[in-house]
């Protein structure tokens, strides 16, 4: 299990290195994770970056998996990026993570979305898709947090729509160990001290001793429609 205070520091999203025929480029993992590492970074993080992560293919993500583990040999933290839609790939990501030997995950990316010009006809964005992030994803990601942390018993880190404290309140609820935020920024570059503040004041305001006492903290009583309903852990 990932000690909390080994989570620190720069821990940048590294990009998924393929040879011309699409395949994982294993040497440059290696190169890519020993040059990062030789220069300071903290931890790894792979399976964000470049937006690569929702294309790569389930026998991509696993050679990407092993090469990543075996660059870093225990040098520093290794968090895995899930990202899917689908419930049960959604825990088979973090399952297969765990079993690899990363300390974390992060759950989740943005969504792969689009847009279209009504003038025009075309796409909005020049790509045609872009990701999509922001408050729109956060119920999405929220709710893969929840699975990930019921199912994978890791650390999660919850990214997605955090805006506001009640944001993060909610995420630790659903089982996050730590947040991030990112497009919140652009709108109050402050975003992250205020969340933090605002943490801390609400936890005041419960009489919570420690923020980590939300962690998981949801309360799931008997659903309406229980077969509807994804709420028992599967581990
Ligand atoms: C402008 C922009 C650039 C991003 N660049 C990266 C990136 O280089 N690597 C990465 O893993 N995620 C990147 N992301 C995704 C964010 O890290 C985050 O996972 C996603 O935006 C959801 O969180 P948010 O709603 O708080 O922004 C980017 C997001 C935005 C909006």
């Amino acid at each position: 299990m990932l000690d909390s205070t080994r989570l620190r520091g720069i821990i940048p999203p590294i990009c998924t290195p393929l040879t011309s025929e699409g395949a994982i480029d294993v040497p440059s993992v290696h190169r890519l994770i020993d040059y990062l590492l030789a220069n300071g970074v903290h931890g790894v993080f792979a399976f964000g970056s470049t937006g690569e992560c929702t294309s790569l293919t389930a026998r991509q993500r696993e050679t990407m998996l092993a090469a990543v583990i075996a660059a870093v040999h225990g040098r520093a933290p290794v968090l895995i990026g899930v990202m899917d839609t689908s419930t049960e790939r959604v825990i088979e990501q973090g399952l297969a993570a765990k079993a690899a030997g990363a300390d974390a995950l992060v759950v989740a990316n943005t969504i792969l979305a689009m847009a279209i010009d009504l003038q025009t006809f075309k796409p909005c964005l020049g790509n045609v898709m872009g990701g999509l992030s922001g408050p729109a994803v956060k119920p999405i990601v929220l709710r893969q947090v929840y699975q990930c942390a019921r199912t994978v018993r890791i650390p999660v880190i919850g990214c997605g729509g955090i805006s506001t404290t009640e944001d993060a309140v909610e995420y630790l609820l659903a089982g996050a160990t730590a947040v991030q935020v990112g497009t919140a920024t652009f709108v109050q570059p402050a975003a992250m001290t205020t969340i933090i503040d605002g943490l801390t004041k609400f936890c005041e305001r419960r009489e919570l001793d420690r923020i980590s006492d939300l962690i998981g903290a949801v309360i799931n009583e008997e659903a309406d429609e229980p077969e509807l309903a994804w709420v028992a852990p599967r581990s």
